[in-house]
């Protein structure tokens, strides 16, 4: 996809922020530091759009970026950061519960996972919430570019055990491998809605 214009826009600590003006929106979820904010820059070719750290928990609110004037790249907290206190996990799970629970405008969820890892047990529950509720979503494991293709391969399969029935693709924020596949899909999700 050609990129016209990319913005961001706000970002919304509860449903009274959330946008009002109908648009289709991609979110991207996923825990904490597995890099979110730096696949939206990837995909959107703005380095310091979307803030990225090395301190977990960097994204507090729910942020959203405009894209072509078309549609908002929605840019989710991660989850799973240990350090945070259990209010604040609890404010997460309320947060996302009712965004994704009651957002007519998501067209599609986008769930990070480290290519490195397996998926952790938050990541399987947002797996399974995603799949019960019927929701349009796909795996994207990210950090690709630090793993050999063979162990990436045997990665992206024990990925593909853990979170069954769900398109994966690798991706890397520092090659941009990954990214015309990603597009693609993200396309077709925006033609859908
Ligand atoms: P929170 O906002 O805390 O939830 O984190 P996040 O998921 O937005 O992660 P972020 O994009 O801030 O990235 C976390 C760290 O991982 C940063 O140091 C990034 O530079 C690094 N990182 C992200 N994506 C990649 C990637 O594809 N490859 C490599 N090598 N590093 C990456
Ligand atoms: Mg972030």
């Amino acid at each position: 996809m050609k990129i016209t214009s990319a913005e961001f826009v706000k970002s919304a600590f509860n449903e009274t922020h959330w946008t009002t003006d109908g648009l289709p929106e991609i979110a991207f979820l996923g825990r904490s530091n597995v890099g979110k904010s730096s696949l939206l820059n990837s995909l959107l070719q703005r380095k310091g759009l979307a803030r990225t750290s090395n301190t977990p928990g960097r994204t507090q609110s729910v942020n959203y970026f405009l894209v072509n004037e078309r549609f908002y790249f929605v840019d989710l907290p991660g989850y799973g950061y240990a350090k945070v206190s259990k209010a604040m996990r609890a404010d997460w799970g309320k947060m996302a519960e009712s965004y994704l629970g009651e957002r007519q405008e998501l067209a599609l969820s986008i769930q990070l996972v480290d290519a490195r890892h397996e998926p952790t047990q938050l990541d399987l529950q947002l797996h399974e919430w995603l799949l019960f509720h019927g929701k349009n979503h796909l795996i994207v494991a990210t950090k690709a570019d630090k793993l050999s293709s063979i162990k990436l391969n045997k990665s992206l399969s024990a990925i593909e055990k853990a979170l069954p029935q769900s398109p994966i693709l690798p991706y890397s924020s520092v090659t941009g491998k990954g990214k015309e596949e990603l597009w693609e899909k993200i396309a077709a999700a925006l033609t859908k809605n």
